[in-house]
């Protein structure tokens, strides 16, 4: 028999820390400038919250979403907009939040759909960064948790849409019997 188990990865507690080190480290970097922080639906939406709450810069918030359309759970590199930003971005500081950078295509395709609208600035922050498996050269400027590969869950991040309340990031195992 084949099933699934999950064990914690990361604790609430030091989610809690590390995003308000991120959220100081943006406020110091930001500091005097206006923000629009556009998060990344649909696993970005809670630290996008906590963050954004965390944050002692002003800031506006809006969403965009990106599908990747291809077979299994990896990006194909055919990623579309299904939303977009509805909030005018040029001439702005624009701050993505995401949750977690993988092969780095969905970043990547949002990064130069945004590029093309002119903003001021564009700055990157993903809450967890699965370097190894990239497939394009994608670097966030703030990164809350490195980690190696594995599946991830919580904390805004799903498996087939469950889980993604959780306060905790767990770690998806396969037990065979
Ligand atoms: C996940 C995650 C990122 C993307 C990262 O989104 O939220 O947006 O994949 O993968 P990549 O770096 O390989 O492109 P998903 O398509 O699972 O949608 P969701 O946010 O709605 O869960």
């Amino acid at each position: 028999m084949t099933g699934l188990s999950k064990e914690i990865l990361i604790p609430q507690p030091e989610i809690s820390r590390r995003v308000q080190e991120l959220a100081d480290q943006i406020s110091r970097d930001c500091a005097g400038e206006e923000i629009l922080a556009i998060g990344v639906l649909k696993g970005a939406f809670v630290f996008m919250s906590d963050l954004v709450r965390a944050m002692a810069v002003p800031c506006q918030t809006d969403f965009i979403r990106a599908v990747s359309y291809g077979a299994g759970s990896e990006s194909s590199g055919n990623v579309v907009i299904t939303k977009d930003v509805e909030l005018p971005v040029e001439g702005r500081n624009i701050l993505i939040v995401e949750d977690i950078v993988d092969t780095g295509l969905t970043l990547q395709s949002i990064v130069d759909h945004i590029k093309r609208r002119n903003p001021k600035s564009i700055r990157v922050c993903a809450f967890l960064d699965k370097r190894k498996r990239r497939k394009v050269p994608f670097e966030a400027d703030y990164v809350g948790f490195s980690m190696d590969d594995g599946f991830v869950v919580g904390y805004g991040l799903d498996f087939n849409e469950q889980y993604r309340f959780l306060p905790d990031v767990y770690v998806i195992r396969t037990d065979v019997d």
